[in-house]
């Protein structure tokens, strides 16, 4: 096989706003999300549920973005996909501002939001965060990189979201965020004003990030708001994270014009049996987490988490382009108890930390399972679904990169297996990250970067490991260099 990419395929990174943005200036600060007071929570802190890590000392891009963009372009990349946040632009309530919805119990239908509205919107906008996302953009523009702009990856403005009265309710008191119908329509009306004000400059859109990921961590006993552990929860929060999607999709045709390519970001983990006799289990449990999901915006049948098969004409076709999110594997074993799984420890995501899985094989910093392997599942996962792909994250958590480069080598290997032996459509490859960042509760001591960032002083410092990657693009596949590691990490456990 040769080992290039096909032409055109887009090279970049993804970043989230909150994860990269505060920390250069007293500007760079919002307070206004739920993350944010999650985060500096007294209860979480003590009980370890959150790092103590605050984003403030964060890496600071909302006032360093042209250091960043210049990284990317010394990497040789053509495409950057970030996000505006939505608690930055609608610090205050929009509720307000009349739109026109057509519901049915918790079923949110439409959403119409006319110019009247659009205008109203933008009155009670933040000018500084509107003019600042206009600045960074136009920025990545004229340096050449496409922009794949994301609506949302996480946090929920305060007025949407009171994640600590929702903890401390178990759920019955809010604003509850994704627990509430409304909140489909409040996200509608805040994708319509994006796609209004931002139209001009996006050149790809994707509604939201890992939705599966907010509504297992958050609602099945994880250290992401609001930190339930309740199934029915999760349950009501999936269901409004379809709906919410498929409103947002609206809104951006709408606004942003019907030939604007809408995509999802789905967190793919495929599961895979532990033995021959749990190929069923590790069917079920590729259903439970993620093909209904594709199901409910592409045929309209909604199933969530695989239970009853509603017909929703309203969810059907909403979907462009599907991004894939891939990190590590999960090996399942038949289990009489619903939901018919149960995930093996010692594989996959569920490993110890910088050492090695059940199978030999290295783990990150997080305790992840370095396997290639399973890109390639992950990706022929959601071909079925008959739309160009892109991986829009890939990476690890290596403090001392001692693994970064190969784990780059040898996963991308795995995704031209997937294109030129399986026919997948991928179009382009994402790492997660350019720099490091704040990870979520876990703060700064996960360090994915490619560019090593002193939080202290905000100087960036590229590894070892961003030559590797700045040759891979530069040459548009692995070259001949690299191709010995195509084959890692078999060549450290000798598997
Ligand atoms: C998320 C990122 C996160 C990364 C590593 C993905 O699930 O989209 O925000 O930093 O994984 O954990």
């Amino acid at each position: 096989m040769n080992l290039e990419f096909p032409k055109g395929f887009l090279w970049g990174i993804s970043m989230a706003a909150f994860q990269y943005e505060m920390g250069a200036s007293p500007d760079s600060v919002d307070p206004n999300s739920d993350w944010y007071v999650w985060l500096h929570d007294r209860q979480n802190v003590e009980k370890g549920v959150v790092s103590g890590d605050v984003p403030e000392n964060g890496p600071g891009y909302y006032d360093l973005f042209r250091v960043d963009h210049g990284w990317a372009c010394w990497l040789g990349l053509n495409a950057w996909r970030g996000n505006v946040e939505w608690s930055r632009i609608f610090p205050k309530s929009t509720r307000d501002v009349k739109v026109h919805v057509d519901a049915e119990g918790g079923a949110i239908r439409s959403v119409e939001v006319s110019e009247e509205a659009l205008k109203r919107l933008d009155e009670m906008a933040n000018k500084a965060a509107v003019n600042r996302y206009r600045e960074i953009f136009e920025d990545l523009k004229c340096r050449g990189l496409k922009l794949i702009l994301n609506l949302y990856h996480w946090p929920l403005p305060l007025w949407v979201h009171d994640p600590i009265k929702v903890r401390d309710t178990g759920g019955r008191e809010g604003p509850r965020g994704w627990l509430d119908a409304e909140t489909v329509v409040e996200f509608a009306k805040f994708a319509a004003y994006v796609a209004w004000k931002f139209g001009d400059l996006a050149d790809m859109w994707c509604t939201m990030n890992e939705p599966n990921v907010v509504w297992s961590i958050g609602y099945t006993g994880g250290n992401f708001p609001p930190g339930l552990n309740d199934y029915a929860l999760s349950l009501a929060a999936a269901v409004n994270l379809v709906q919410a999607h498929a409103r947002a999709y609206d809104q951006l045709k709408e606004h942003a014009g019907r030939d604007a390519q809408v995509g999802i970001i789905y967190a793919v983990t495929p599961a895979e049996p532990a033995a021959d006799e749990d190929r069923e289990a590790a069917e079920t449990a590729n259903r439970v987490m993620t093909h209904w999901y594709f199901e409910a915006i592409t045929e309209g049948r909604l199933a969530p988490f695989g239970v009853g098969g509603e017909r929703r004409e309203d969810l059907k076709g909403r979907v462009d382009w599907i991004g894939v999110n891939y990190y590590s594997r999960l090996l399942v074993k038949a289990d009489e108890r619903p939901p018919g799984y149960r995930v093996l420890p010692g594989y996959g995501f569920a490993c110890k930390p910088a050492s090695k899985s059940e199978a030999g094989l290295p783990t990150s910093d997080f305790g992840w399972e370095i396997y290639p392997w399973g890109l390639r599942k992950a990706v022929n996962m959601i071909k079925r679904y008959g739309k160009p792909m892109m991986i829009t994250e890939n990476g690890i958590a290596d403090a001392s990169d001692r693994h970064r480069s190969w784990y780059i080598v040898s996963h991308l290997y795995q995704l031209l297996k997937a294109i030129k032996v399986d026919g997948a459509d991928v179009r382009g490859y994402l790492h997660w990250s350019l720099i490091d960042n704040l990870e979520w509760a876990s703060g700064f001591k996960m360090r994915f970067g490619l560019i090593y960032v002193d939080m202290k002083t905000k100087q960036r410092y590229p590894r070892p490991s961003a030559y590797v990657f700045r040759d891979i693009v530069c040459s548009n596949g692995i070259p001949d260099y690299l191709a010995a590691y195509a084959e890692y990490p078999n060549i450290l456990s000798g598997a």
